[in-house]
């Protein structure tokens, strides 16, 4: 199931939708730290963030015959993936968002030309609401982590860092669901297992660590600026992938999320969401000398204009 060859197939198929984003250096916080930080900025992935090596990944296993239309629950950014791959293959789709989403995940999905059906913030509500939609339309339903294609296309971040031949100790994911890390750690562990993958998630949206402490998936009441890391509860695929796989879960606060945010878009100059910093900001936190450290960077889809009131 998570054979280095299967994620070598899927980097191939996915190609065509995708940048294989580069690693960059921090020379000013590598020397500060002690560490060498390195970032790879999926922020600058087509549609703004890692979401669309999942989407693709999906959509070219099925045959192009067999799809009516897509449709998903996001909370934005696999939105904006799946309406994209539809956009792609002159389909349709239906993209079911939280009425909490910023309005550039939104304006983005419009762009793409899905149609947008608004619900509560509860992850599980508008999961649900797109798996009804799914059998009244007959479109299929494209999952945000919960799939095993789904999450070896987010993978293939892991291969990209492994084809780029540069000694890592240890690589920092974002957790929401789930998918992002679990394609990560499987994808790292089957080329090199030496590697260690830490997901990291925010305090107050810790469903990931909450469940691996309880040994068992749990349901908690999301609170932070990370507006797509706001889980309820980690997939079913997910959670026995990351409890098998990662080294380690940390939480970082909303106060290093911000800071993690500010250190990235001025010495960086890159812009990137509060979700996309937290592996940034469990990076800052390591302890060592000398090591070669790696954050993804998942995403930069914010209001630009809200970004002094995201970081106040
Ligand atoms: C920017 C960003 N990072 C990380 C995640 C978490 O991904 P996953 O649900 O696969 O854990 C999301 C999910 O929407 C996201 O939008």
């Amino acid at each position: 199931m998570f054979e280095k060859e299967d994620f070598r197939q899927i980097q191939s198929r996915i190609k065509p939708f995708i940048h294989e984003t580069s690693v960059m250096f921090s020379q000013s916080l590598s020397d500060n730290l002690g560490n060498k930080l390195f970032i790879k900025p999926e922020s600058l992935q087509k549609t703004g963030s890692f979401k669309i090596r999942g989407a693709a990944s999906k959509v070219t296993s099925l045959g192009k015959q067999e799809i009516n239309g897509l449709v998903t629950a996001s909370s934005g950014n696999h939105g904006q993936a799946v309406a994209f791959m539809a956009k792609a293959y002159n389909i349709k789709a239906t993209i079911v968002i939280p009425n909490t989403a910023p309005q550039a995940k939104i304006k983005a999905i419009r762009a793409y030309g899905a149609e947008i059906i608004m619900v509560g913030p509860k992850s599980s509500e508008r999961i649900e609401t797109a798996q009804r939609i799914s059998q009244e339309m007959e479109y299929v339903y494209i999952p945000p982590y919960d799939d095993y294609e789904v999450l070896r296309g987010q993978g293939t971040i892991g291969l990209e860092l492994i084809d780029w031949n540069h000694p890592i100790d240890k690589v920092f994911v974002p957790i929401g669901g789930g998918g992002l890390l679990s394609g990560i750690a499987s994808c790292i562990k089957a080329f090199n297992p030496k590697i260690k993958v830490i997901g990291v998630e925010p305090k107050g949206s810790s469903c990931m660590y909450t469940s691996s402490k309880a040994r068992e998936r749990r349901e908690i009441s999301p609170d932070t600026i990370a507006d797509g890391l706001r889980t309820v509860i980690p997939g079913e695929l997910t959670f026995p992938i990351v409890q098998k796989y990662v080294d380690e879960l940390v939480l970082v606060d909303e106060f290093e999320i911000k800071n993690a945010m500010k250190m990235i878009m001025e010495r960086m100059k890159l812009i990137i969401e509060p979700s996309g910093a937290v592996s940034f900001a469990a990076m800052l936190k390591e302890e060592g000398k000398g090591l070669n450290l790696v954050s993804v960077i998942s995403g930069g889809n914010l209001d630009i204009m809200k970004i002094q009131e995201l970081l106040g």
